[in-house]
C-alpha cells in the first residue's frame, strides 16, 4: 500500500467480522479445500490495503465451530476468531443482521430486538477485542471495521490505552429518529467512543453519529471533535471508501477480458443493449423495485427483448436469515413472471444468476454492459457503482445510480434516481438506454477522474493519516502537555484530513 510515512510506522491490525478469505471445500470432498476472497465491499476494499502493508487481519472464518491457528493466506497474516453455531445464530444472523442491519438501513427491513442476541453481541465483541489485544504490539494501530464490532473500540481502549484505535462504519449511520429505537443505543455509542477516530461513508452519517453521541452519552461536540467526560478527545468524520481503480482498470484493459466481454455479448444473443444489475441478494439493494420498473417497461413495449436484455447477478448472502429467504423467493417469482411473459425460446428477457463470480468475469461483464443499474434503497457506499466506472476505460456505459447510495455524493454524473419512484426509475432506464454516446462519454470521463483520484489507497491514507494525528494529540496530552514537533492541536482535531 502507498501509505503516508507518518502512518506506516507499524503494520496495521485490521479487526473485521469476516476474514478476507473463506474456506471452500475441495470439489472431491477430501483434503483442506482452498481459500477464496469473501463476499462484500468491505473485503474487496481492505484486502489490497492490508496485504500491501504487511498487516494482520483478525476475523471469523465464515463457518461455525472452525478452530484454526493463525496462518498466511493470499499474502496476509490471518488470525481466526472462533464462533459457535449458537453465536453465529445470535450474534451474526441475530443482532448484526436481524437488528442492526435493517435499523441502520432506514428500516428497509423490520429490526428485531432480542435481549439474547444483544448478550451474544457483547460476548462476541469481547472475544474479538481479546484477539486484537493479543495480535497488537505496543503502540500499534488497530483498525476495527463495521457494525458487527461496534463495542470493540471501548473494550480495547480499556485494557490497551497504548493503542491507536480507529473504527470505520461501512454502512449508513441512521438519523436519531430511527437510531433511538435501539434499546442499547447508549452502550453502542459508548463502544464507538472508545476509538480515536470514527469514520463514516458520508458527512450525513457522521452528523447522525455526533447527534446520537450528544443525546445518549452527554459528550460535547465541536465540529467533528468529540470531548468525553474524562477530557479525552476523538473525531468523527467522513472518509468515502473506494476501489482499487488502477488494478481494475488494468484488468479491464487486458485482451482476455475484452475478448470475454465480446464473448458474453455473443452468448446473450448479440443484443443491441445489455442492462446489468450486480448485488448481494439483500433487501436493501432494491432488486425487486428494479425488476418491477424493468418489467413494466417490457409490458408497455418500451423495451423489447431480445434487442434489450437484463442480466441480474444476485450473489448468495446470509441465506439462513428468514428475510433473505423471503426476498430470494420473491425475486425468483418476479424473474419467472417477467420471463414467462417476455422471453422467446432460448432467449430469456432476464438472465438471473444466483452466484458469485471471480473478479475477471465481473470485469468482463461490466465491459459488456451498456447500462448498469445500481439502485439500492439505502447503501453505505456501493462499490459496484465505482467498480463499473473503474472498468470503463472505453468511456462507454451509462450508470443509473440511486440517490440513497453513498456513491451518489461523488458520482454526480450518473443518472440519479429515487428507487421508490417506479415512474422515475422507468424514465431513468429509458434515458440511460438512449443516451447519446458523446454525452455518455462525457459523464463517464468525469466519474472516472473522481474514482481514479479518490481510490481505495487515498481512502486508507486519509483515514490512517487522520487517525495518527488524533492519536498523537492524545498521547501528547497524556505526556503532560508536551507536543510533537510541528504539531498543531487545532489541525489534528478540528480539520478533516482527506475526509469530507
Ligand atoms: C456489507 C457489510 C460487510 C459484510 C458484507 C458481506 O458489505 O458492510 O461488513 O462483510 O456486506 O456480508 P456478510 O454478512 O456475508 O459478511
Amino acid at each position: 500500500m502507498r501509505l503516508d510515512p507518518r502512518s506506516d510506522e507499524s503494520p496495521v491490525v485490521v479487526v473485521a467480522n469476516r476474514l478476507p478469505v473463506d474456506r471452500v471445500p475441495a470439489e472431491d470432498g477430501g483434503g483442506e479445500g482452498e481459500w477464496r476472497q469473501s463476499p462484500g465491499g468491505l473485503v474487496a476494499a481492505l484486502e489490497p490495503v492490508v496485504r500491501s502493508s504487511g498487516g494482520t487481519w483478525v476475523g471469523w472464518p465464515g463457518a461455525p465451530g472452525v478452530e484454526l491457528e493463525p496462518f498466511e493466506a493470499r499474502g496476509l497474516h490471518v488470525v481466526p476468531v472462533v464462533l459457535s453455531a449458537e453465536e453465529v445464530a445470535d450474534y451474526y444472523e441475530g443482532f448484526a443482521n436481524g437488528t442492526l442491519w435493517p435499523l441502520y438501513h432506514d428500516v428497509t427491513g423490520e429490526p428485531v430486538f432480542e435481549r439474547r442476541w444483544w448478550d451474544a453481541y457483547r460476548r462476541v465483541n469481547r472475544r474479538f477485542a481479546d484477539a486484537a489485544d493479543a495480535a497488537c504490539a505496543r503502540g500499534a494501530t488497530v483498525w476495527v471495521q463495521d457494525y458487527q464490532l461496534q463495542l470493540v473500540p471501548a473494550m480495547l481502549r480499556q485494557r490497551r490505552p497504548d493503542l491507536r484505535i480507529g473504527f470505520f462504519d461501512h454502512i449508513p449511520f441512521p438519523g436519531w429518529e430511527i437510531y433511538s429505537r435501539l434499546p442499547w443505543r447508549r452502550e453502542v455509542v459508548e463502544g464507538l467512543l472508545g476509538a480515536d477516530l470514527v469514520g463514516f461513508q458520508r458527512g450525513a452519517d457522521a452528523a447522525n453519529f455526533l447527534r446520537a453521541a450528544r443525546s445518549t452519552s452527554g459528550v460535547v461536540t465541536r465540529g467533528s471533535v468529540i470531548e468525553c467526560a474524562d477530557g479525552r478527545q476523538l473525531r468523527a468524520a467522513s472518509f468515502p471508501i473506494s476501489v482499487d481503480a488502477v488494478t481494475l482498470d488494468e484488468l479491464a484493459r487486458r485482451p482476455e477480458t475484452r475478448r470475454r466481454a465480446a464473448e458474453l455479448r455473443a452468448e446473450l444473443g448479440d443484443p443491441e443493449t445489455v442492462v446489468l444489475g450486480v448485488d448481494r441478494l439483500d433487501y436493501t439493494k432494491g432488486i425487486l423495485q428494479r425488476l418491477r420498473a424493468y418489467g413494466e417497461l417490457l409490458d408497455a413495449g418500451q423495451l423489447a427483448p431480445p434487442a434489450t436484455v437484463l442480466v441480474q447477478v444476485a450473489s448468495p448472502s446470509r441465506e439462513r436469515v428468514e428475510e433473505y429467504q423471503r426476498l430470494r423467493n420473491e425475486v425468483e417469482v418476479t424473474v419467472g413472471r417477467i420471463n414467462g411473459d417476455h422471453s422467446a425460446l432460448g432467449r430469456p428477457a432476464v438472465h438471473y444468476l444466483h452466484k458469485t463470480f471471480p473478479k475477471e468475469e465481473m470485469a468482463a461483464l461490466y465491459l459488456a454492459a451498456d447500462v448498469a443499474l445500481v439502485t439500492p434503497l439505502r447503501d453505505g457506499m456501493n462499490l459496484v457503482a465505482k467498480e463499473y466506472v473503474a472498468c470503463r476505460h472505453d468511456e462507454r456505459g451509462v450508470l443509473v445510480l440511486s440517490e440513497f447510495a453513498g456513491a451518489a455524493d461523488e458520482l454526480r454524473q450518473a443518472i440519479l434516481v429515487n428507487p421508490w419512484d417506479v415512474d422515475g426509475m422507468e424514465e431513468a432506464i429509458l434515458r440511460a438506454v438512449s443516451l447519446r454516446p458523446a454525452e455518455a462519454a462525457r459523464r463517464m470521463r468525469a466519474m472516472r477522474r473522481r474514482v481514479s483520484e479518490f481510490d481505495v489507497h487515498h481512502w486508507a491514507n486519509a483515514f490512517l493519516g487522520a487517525l495518527a494525528m488524533v492519536a498523537e494529540a492524545r498521547e501528547a496530552q497524556r505526556r503532560g502537555g508536551e507536543r510533537p514537533p510541528g504539531f498543531s492541536p487545532g489541525r489534528a482535531l478540528g480539520r478533516p484530513a482527506g475526509g469530507r
